[in-house]
């Protein structure tokens, strides 16, 4: 075999990789509608595949052809589509080369894996491949016999599919549709490739790690960390159970607990609890009335009642009960009970007006106007009450809860508009559960946390209406539009669609620090499941680029809870951890350069620390596990009518139900927990929970199902 001789072609292997590039949307389009492997032979899931996925499947799938088809254009030269030994050789390079970028898919990205997508491509390419060489072929045999070899094709592929390379090729092209069988059938396999799976996704070598800030100090479940005005020694950290707790700052060797707010907050379950707070701007000004003051948001929850609260506390006493007793709640919000959207920031705005973010979920069921009730938005209030000129008090009563002690200034935007509330700066938000003010812009940069699909980033304008419920992303949710909106709609500036792991932004900050040069006037944010830090570049406007600069552990609905900034350029990061063990973690990013082994956070640490702690089943433990986790989809008592429920576009199954129970056996449950819906050919919708909850906790999971079908059989309800 004299390479020399061989006269090679690079315009055979880029023909061949367009097609397989097309194939990737003829296949789309055409799995639309039909299906490539019929339902009859098996019930393959409804798998949502993105445009953003659609695009990486077609850069793989090219890719790796290139890969394979370059060196075998080198080896066997050009004729691929006009000799019909060379195309029967080539076929099997090809097989080659579409088994292993369908592995590669399933490996080693997060890309929602379709079946019937991948065998469409498979189907497509082969019928225009053949159809490619039939065309060529009859071009290049003009004379007397046009078509006359054309039937070796077919004879040169068996012949070369039954040699012994052929016969390895059929192997390799079996094996991924074995392993596909092992993962939805065996757990210990799917473990395994699971395992493989996050090993090919990790962070990557980023110039970005994380520090664990006081390793040697147990955090429960910290929900926001933030410096007071002026103050660069100390930070302050809010626990979700309403503690508030001092620390010198980087180093400090004890907690000290400056409020606690715990008693005030009944049960603190689902996305209840404290949830943000602000020291006033004039907080450790001797001279102010307001030197002391802290505000926070929290939700007092006590069996079928539930009031959020933005209340003042003056920290001036040295005795921490009476701290508590200097409460003033500025606004209490009664709302229905479940427990989810709440929304949480409290930030006062470089204008020294308080500015709150309020989730949808915050009125009482069936009241949906904004002139009625504080909700789905940001507002902006004025605590001082010293400025009539400028500010005015709340007129009018206020039937879903109660407003006291504080003024509504008179450029808030809607003064004056009787279909919105006069606190409201902005509408149409979902669950604005953290913002902040942009030091050098001040906008406010804004994470709302989405459904059951997408995540967005607003950059909050006065005035304006940020599309929830009928549009999330830029998506409709068919949820209809409101004739006469009260405010002109605004889109988000990025979002981003659920993965298996990306699943609800946490805002954070856009950076303005001298530490980190790189990172200057970027937003850096995150996303909770996944605990991924992205850090998101808008400088060119039509084109945002967004990367994944870092990542903390996963604890599923426990990862991190805020990103905030000092005023000496440090990023720090709230992992929130479990309820039931402080796990809660304070991080602070550094650029890889300063990584020390000893202090750099790593998943697989927190691992082996907590595994042991869950091995028994404790009903009250697990029940705050499937309140946290499954309630807002399947419902605080397993019905099926969590309030995500509608958005799924899914059938949810009731739990209560003896129709369920005795149709599941205990391993049918306990793998739909773990692998999600999509491999057990049901809806995708059902995340997959293994990897993020442990073993044992997907153990107490179906236990727990188990149980609550129990409870219908003793108290009907
Ligand atoms: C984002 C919404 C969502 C969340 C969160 C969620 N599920 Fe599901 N779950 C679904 C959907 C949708 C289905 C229905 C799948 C189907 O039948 O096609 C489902 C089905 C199930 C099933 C029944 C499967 C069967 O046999 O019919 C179990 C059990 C289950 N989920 C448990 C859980 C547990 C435990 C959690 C929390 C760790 C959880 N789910 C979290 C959406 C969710």
């Amino acid at each position: 075999m004299n390479m020399s001789n061989k006269r090679i072609s690079l315009f055979e292997p880029i023909i061949q990789s367009l097609i397989i590039f097309s194939c990737v949307y003829v296949g789309y389009t055409f799995t639309l509608t039909y299906d490539i492997i019929p339902k009859s032979i098996i019930r393959l899931p409804e798998v949502h595949v993105s445009t953003n996925d659609l695009w990486k499947l077609s850069i793989i799938f090219t890719t790796v052809f290139l890969l394979f088809l370059i060196p075998k254009q080198l080896i066997s030269g050009r004729g691929v589509f006009f000799k019909p030994k060379r195309f029967a050789s080539e076929y099997l390079v090809y097989l080659c080369a579409y088994t292993t970028a369908s592995m590669y898919v399933f490996l080693a990205t997060t890309i929602n894996y379709d079946p019937q997508l991948i065998a469409a491509i498979g189907l497509f390419s082969t019928i225009i491949y053949f159809l490619f060489f039939i065309i060529w072929y009859a071009k290049k045999e003009t004379e007397k016999s046009k078509f006359g070899g054309l039937y070796l094709v077919p004879f040169e592929v068996i012949k070369s599919l039954v040699s012994v390379k052929g016969v390895l090729v059929l192997i390799y092209f079996i094996f991924p549709l074995l392993l596909g069988k092992a993962f939805t059938s065996d757990r210990d396999i799917a473990n395994l490739i699971t395992q493989v799976r996050i090993w090919f996704n990790p962070i990557g070598n980023t110039a970005w790690g994380l520090n664990t800030l006081y390793p040697g100090i147990e955090f429960s479940q910290p929900i926001l960390v933030k410096q007071a005005p002026g103050d660069s020694e100390n930070l302050y950290v809010l626990e979700r159970d309403g503690k508030i707790i001092k620390l010198q700052y980087p180093n400090s060797e004890k907690k000290e607990l400056i409020l606690d707010a715990s008693s005030l907050l009944g049960e603190v379950e689902a996305e209840n609890g404290a949830l943000g707070f602000d020291f006033h701007p004039e907080f450790n000004q001797r001279n102010s009335i307001n030197s002391h003051f802290v505000y926070l948001y929290y939700t007092e929850k006590r069996g079928e009642e539930q009031v959020n609260k933005i209340s003042r506390f003056d920290l001036s006493s040295n005795d921490i009960n009476s701290r508590l007793e200097t409460e003033i709640p500025l606004l209490s919000l009664n709302r229905n009970a479940e427990g989810f959207h709440n929304g949480g920031s409290v930030e006062f705005g470089p204008d020294g007006y308080l500015y709150i973010g309020l989730g949808e979920g915050v009125h009482p069921k069936g009241i949906t106007s904004y002139s009625e009730v504080l909700r789905s938005g940001v507002i902006r209030i004025d605590v001082d009450l010293t400025n009539t000129d400028t500010s005015f008090l709340p007129e009018g009563s206020f039937d879903h809860g109660n407003r006291q002690d504080y003024l509504i200034p008179k450029d808030n935007p809607f003064v004056g508009n009787p279909d919105v509330m006069d606190e409201f700066w902005a509408l149409g938000l979902r669950n604005p559960f953290r913002f902040t003010f942009d030091p050098k812009t001040t906008e406010i940069w804004l994470g709302d946390v989405g459904s059951a699909v997408w995540e967005e980033v607003n950059i909050i304008e006065k005035g304006k209406h940020y599309q929830f419920p009928f549009i999330e992303g830029r998506h409709p949710t068919g949820k209809e539009k409101p004739e006469n909106l009260p405010a002109p709609e605004q889109g988000p500036i990025y979002a981003y669609e659920h993965s298996a792991y990306d699943r609800a932004v946490i805002g954070g900050v856009v950076y303005r620090g001298d530490k980190f040069p790189e990172l200057y006037g970027k937003y850096i944010f995150a996303d909770n499941y996944s605990a991924k830090i992205f850090l998101l570049d808008n400088s060119d406007k039509e084109n945002i680029d967004v990367k994944l600069i870092a990542q903390g552990s996963q604890y599923a609905q426990r990862g991190i809870s805020s990103v905030i900034q000092l005023e000496n350029g440090d990023v720090l990061i709230t992992l929130l951890g479990a309820a039931s063990t402080p796990t809660g973690e304070i991080l602070s990013l550094i650029s890889s350069d300063d990584v020390t082994d000893s202090g750099s956070s790593d998943a697989n640490d927190e691992d082996n620390h907590s595994q042991s702690e869950y091995l028994e089943y404790d009903k009250e433990i697990t029940r705050q596990l499937y309140v946290v986790n499954c309630s807002r989809c399947h419902g605080s008592e397993g019905r099926g009518d969590g309030p995500d429920s509608d958005a799924l576009g899914a059938e949810l199954p009731d739990f209560t139900s003896h129709e369920f129970q005795s149709s599941r056996t205990d391993s049918d449950i306990y793998s739909v927990i773990e692998k999600g819906g999509a491999p057990l050919q049901m809806s995708p919708m059902m995340p997959p929970w293994g990897g993020f909850l442990k073993d044992a906790e997907i153990d107490h999971l179906t236990t727990y199902t188990r149980e609550l079908g129990k409870i219908e059989a003793t108290d009907q309800h």
